[in-house]
């Protein structure tokens, strides 16, 4: 069984005809934006934006009417997958390298589900290494400021170059250890300058759908 379609497919049954809809990024997402191109098919009128350039691409597959973000004023309901997630629905994401857009997206949505199959759910974030945006000019800098900081941060490669995001910018990958403070640690990082965003999402997500090993879907409020 796929948990992560079994989680995607769960979180579609909240669009509801005429929404404005953001769309995530990732092997999670992927399936929300492959059932939602379904429901699309079968006669649902929405009006999506997309938070990557592979989910663009994907939607407009699916033929889910997309519009660019200066067409639309706020959305009301963005899916999206997360890399850690705790009971508080506080977040890591950008694994994908989508961060920013994702959170520039989910702020100016209603509301954000989030997506994921059992393994995401932790008691406390920080197994997973935090995504940090920086900007290129000085990076090394940066990086060095994020050392300092106890982040151990690697800058992202890509087939044995530096990884650019959608943004024109470089990801530092930092492990902080277990993050006791992730509001702390979320505006300690957007204080240093070269920093553009981190993966933190806090206080962003309504719920969560998490679809589960023996085929049952939970939902975290
Ligand atoms: C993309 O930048 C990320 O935030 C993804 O949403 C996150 O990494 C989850 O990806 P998967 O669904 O592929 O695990």
């Amino acid at each position: 069984m796929n948990l992560k379609q079994l989680a995607a497919e769960k979180a579609v049954e909240y669009v509801k005809d005429g929404m404005r809809i953001g769309l995530g990024t990732g092997s999670t997402a992927y399936w929300a934006i492959k059932k939602l191109g379904e429901r699309v098919k079968e006669g649902l009128s929405v009006q999506a934006v997309a938070t990557s350039k592979a989910s663009e691409k994907l939607a407009l597959e699916q033929g889910i009417p997309l519009i660019p973000f200066d067409r639309i004023d706020g959305l009301d309901l963005t899916i999206d997958g997360a890399d850690e997630l705790d009971r508080g629905l506080h977040l890591i994401k950008g694994g994908g390298g989508a961060l920013l857009r994702e959170k520039i997206v989910a702020y100016h949505s209603k509301e954000l589900i989030i997506i994921a199959d059992e393994s995401k759910l932790v008691d406390k974030l920080g197994s997973f290494p935090l995504p940090v945006e920086i900007v290129p000019f000085a990076n090394e800098w940066t990086m060095a400021s994020l050392q300092e900081m106890g982040a151990k941060p690697m800058l992202r490669t890509e087939d044995e170059h530096i990884y650019v995001t959608d943004n024109g910018n470089y990801i530092a990958d930092c492990r902080f250890g277990v993050i006791e403070n992730p509001k702390e640690l979320h505006q300690t990082l957007l204080a240093l300058p070269g920093v553009v965003d981190n993966g933190l999402f806090l206080g962003l997500a309504a719920r969560a759908v998490i679809g589960h090993s023996d085929g049952t879907v939970t939902v975290i409020e």
